[in-house]
Formats: C-alpha cells, sequence, structure tokens
C-alpha cells in the first residue's frame, strides 16, 4: 500500500535511484533508503503527512540542503524524508524591526545577502554558508568561526514558524529582543535537530553592518604558544570576530597538496585572528593588539584590503572539503573546552592516543579533531578513540558537540557520557511534544 498516495500540496519522489542520495549528509553515517521523498508546498501536505504518519506509523525526517555533519537529516528505519527545499516564502527585511523573515528553504548565502544589501547584518556563517539551507541552521543551531563574537544562530533567531504534532503551524516568538512571556519554546526548537517538530520559518535578528576589519594570519613556530592567546585576547578586552587555526599536520598537508593559496601559507602552525569593531584598524587599537601578541607578532602579516581578506578565508574555508577528498573516510568531531583550557586540552590529547589532525575555531574552544584513520581503524578501536576523545572534552567543562549537533552520528556517546537526569528531561520533553515519535526518530535521543 502506498502511505502517501494523493498526498496534498506536495511532490512525492518514490523512484530508488532518485531515494537514494537522501540516504546521507556531509557526515560519515548512512541510513537506509526513505519510503519516499516529499517536497511539501503547502500546510495541506504536512496536515496529511502528520496524520498518515500517526496512522501508519512512519517517521518525518526533515531535510534542508543536506550538508549537515551529524546525520541530523539521515533517514532511519520506516521513514519519510521530508524535503523542505519547496516550501513557499519570501525574505522580508524590516529595517525598523532590525529582522528578517524567510522561510526554511531560503539559503543561508540569500538571507545574509538579503540583510547586507539592506546596511545589515546576519552573523551565522556555518563552514558551508554558501551552500545549505536556513532551515538546516535553524534545526541544528549552525555555528561557524563568528561565533567567537556573535554567538550561535539561536542568538539572532526572533520567532519561529514550526509544524506540531497536532498537524498544525504554530508560531513562537515575535520580531523584538524583548519577549518574555513565559518560557522560551523558539528556543526549544531550535537546535532541537526535528525532534519536536519541523522548523518551517523564521524571524532573524540583524544588526547594522560591520565596515572595518583587521584581518591577521598569525604563523607560529610553537604551536603550543598559539593556545593561550583566545583566553588572553578576551581578558584585555579584545573579542575577535573570529579566531581560527591550523595545527602542523592540517597546515603541513594543506601547504603540501591544497591549492596555490594554501602553499604560501607561513609557520609551523597558523591562526587567523580576525576584529570587526569599529576603530579595529586604528593605531591605538593595533599597538595595543601587537603588544598582547608579543612574539607572536613575529611574521604576522595582515590583509591590507577585501581581495587579501578574502583570500586568507577562502583558504579557511576549502579546509574541510580539501581534507574530505584526500581522506574520505576520516570522522570530523567537533568537541569545545573553555577556552582557558585549551593547553591543557591540548597536552592530554597528546597522551590519549588518537591518531588525529586539529584545526577549526580557537576562539571559542571548538575544535574540528580529525580522525583521518577512521575508515582503516577497526570499529572497536575508533569507538574507543572518540569516547576517550569526548571524555576528555567533558572532564575539561567542555562539551561533545559544539555546532554540528548530535544527529545520529553521536546519539550513542551522547546517552553514554551525558548526566542521566539531562536525558531524563529531554525524554519527557519529547513524549509530552511528540508523543506518537513520528518527528525525526532515532535522532539525538
Ligand atoms: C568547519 O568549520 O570547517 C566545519 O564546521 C568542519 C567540518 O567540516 O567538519
Ligand atoms: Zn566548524
Amino acid at each position: 500500500m502506498d502511505v502517501l498516495r494523493d498526498l496534498p500540496e506536495a511532490t512525492v519522489l518514490r523512484e530508488p535511484s532518485d531515494l537514494e542520495p537522501f540516504r546521507r549528509d556531509e557526515s560519515h553515517v548512512q541510513g537506509p533508503r526513505p519510503l519516499a521523498v516529499v517536497r511539501p508546498h503547502g500546510p495541506a501536505a504536512l496536515r496529511e503527512l502528520v496524520r498518515r504518519a500517526k496512522a501508519e506509523g512512519f517517521g518525518l525526517v526533515p531535510r534542508g540542503a543536506g550538508t549537515g555533519k551529524a546525520g541530523g537529516c539521515v533517514p532511519t528505519e520506516r521513514s519519510v524524508v521530508v524535503d523542505l527545499s519547496a516550501w513557499p516564502g519570501s525574505l522580508q527585511v524590516s529595517a525598523q524591526d532590525l529582522s528578517l523573515q524567510a522561510p526554511a528553504s531560503a539559503s543561508l548565502r540569500d538571507v545574509k545577502a538579503a540583510a547586507e544589501a539592506e546596511g545589515f547584518f546576519y552573523p551565522p556563517d556555518p563552514n558551508s554558508w554558501e551552500s545549505c539551507a536556513l532551515g538546516g541552521t535553524l534545526a541544528t543551531n549552525a555555528g561557524g568561526p563568528n561565533a567567537c563574537k556573535y554567538g550561535m544562530t539561536r542568538n539572532w533567531v526572533l520567532a519561529v514558524e514550526a509544524l506540531l504534532e497536532d498537524g498544525e503551524i504554530h508560531t513562537f516568538g515575535i520580531p523584538s529582543v524583548k519577549a518574555n512571556a513565559g518560557p522560551n519554546l523558539t528556543q526549544l526548537l531550535v537546535g532541537s535537530e526535528g525532534i519536536f517538530g519541523l522548523i518551517l520559518g523564521a524571524t532573524l535578528r540583524l544588526m547594522p553592518k560591520p565596515r572595518e576589519f583587521t584581518t591577521l594570519l598569525l604563523p607560529t613556530r610553537h604551536w603550543a604558544d598559539l593556545l593561550d592567546l583566545p583566553g588572553r585576547l578576551c581578558a584585555a578586552g579584545y573579542l575577535p570576530s573570529a579566531f581560527e587555526f591550523f595545527d602542523p599536520a592540517v597546515l603541513a598537508e594543506l601547504r603540501a597538496h591544497g591549492p596555490e593559496a594554501a602553499r604560501r601559507l607561513p609557520g609551523e602552525a597558523l591562526a587567523i585572528l580576525e576584529f570587526d569593531d569599529r576603530g579595529c584598524g586604528s593605531e591605538t587599537f593595533l599597538e595595543g593588539l601587537l603588544d598582547l601578541l608579543g612574539p607572536l607578532t613575529e611574521g604576522l602579516e595582515m590583509a591590507t584590503d577585501e581581495r587579501q581578506r578574502q583570500d586568507i578565508w577562502a583558504v579557511r574555508r576549502l579546509t574541510s572539503a580539501f581534507l574530505k577528498e584526500r581522506h574520505p573516510r576520516k570522522v570530523s568531531e567537533d568537541i569545545v573546552v573553555p577556552r582557558s583550557r585549551l593547553k591543557d586540552f591540548f597536552q592530554r590529547l597528546e597522551q590519549l592516543d588518537i591518531p588525529s589532525v586539529s584545526y577549526g575555531h580557537l576562539g571559542d574552544g571548538n575544535l574540528h579533531v580529525n580522525l583521518l584513520a577512521a575508515g582503516e581503524t577497526a570499529p572497536e578501536e575508533l569507538e574507543r578513540q572518540l569516547y576517550d576523545l569526548f571524555r576528555l572534552a567533558l572532564d575539561l567543562g567542555g562539551t561533545l558537540s559544539g555546532e554540528h549537533g548530535i544527529g545520529l552520528a553521536k546519539r550513542e556517546a551522547f546517552l553514554a557520557l551525558s548526566h542521566p537526569g539531562h536525558i531524563q528531561v529531554l525524554r519527557a520533553l519529547k513524549r509530552a511534544m511528540d508523543p506518537c515519535g513520528i518527528f525525526n526518530p532515532g535522532k539525538v535521543l
């Protein structure tokens, strides 16, 4: 029996060859072929999908552009992928409310461009910002380099529209930063990875566009010298808008095999440090900063125009895809440690026998520890390595995901290593919001 027969306001894909690409995202996990892929165009499709999912016992797995890193949109047994790429709606900026309304189907690139066209800035900038869907960034609470100063996606969400288990679309939140009428259901949905309902659109918060940047390349001969810099900068009142790094192994690989621009990168390890405060190009600001950098100023390069700045960022932006191309079966983690514990983290990582290389967001302690040989490692040994890594992050007061989320990829570790009370509360919320278990089953919990 075709559980999706005559579904209104929707396109339904059923051919095995059409379903195949929906088995994976950009993580290392792969799911079974979904029962179908549905592209809803209107509320009637969603209402009917919820009714049939409950009646027939299948799951609804939300999907944006499939650029997630934790398998959050990967189907599990007996599920239908709800591909939101055709969900209707347009982008609307309200200059007076400093807000932007957009459907889940909008690309993050278009959202950022629409803000920018009116002189505003929408900070979230996950590495996939040019190809990901806004809906995916809302469901996963995406991060990126700018989170160092501006925080994650959730800091920029004022309201969401979401499909809940009654089959209806509800709006939570208002276009104002002040809204305090009861617990915040907007924020419960953002980052919930589709397990409480499906986010269909949002009202986002904007800010005036930064117009000045200081972008530095900081090469260093002694890799460990970089590790206390994020904390020292913050303590001295310098909050970078981004502070990224490559460890010696990633830098060497980029230099040896990367594109032209990467071959010229200096140092044994390298950081990219950017400020966007008004006045960050002034002499006073730079003097203070150079003072703090001390011996790290040796070999320092500063972008002198926007093109140079973009060239620096281009190399950082391609790192993930570059490593994936060279090590297709690698596992890329995104643990976090408080920036004050970065030195401890790398010292203890060295003692753990986890063959890995690291790069990522040093400024906020969100480290992409990559296990390049994961594909050739025995599963039990790989699990040992990953659990040791997660335990280390937790031990230092951090967490096992900074920005990619839990999804399928980290579900078991999340359940095993989280405080039982935390899981109990999440399960109670799940039962209350999704009593039939139709929303993204088998993810997170
Ligand atoms: C990045 O910052 O490059 C990505 O979040 C990391 C990844 O692709 O694993
Ligand atoms: Zn990242």
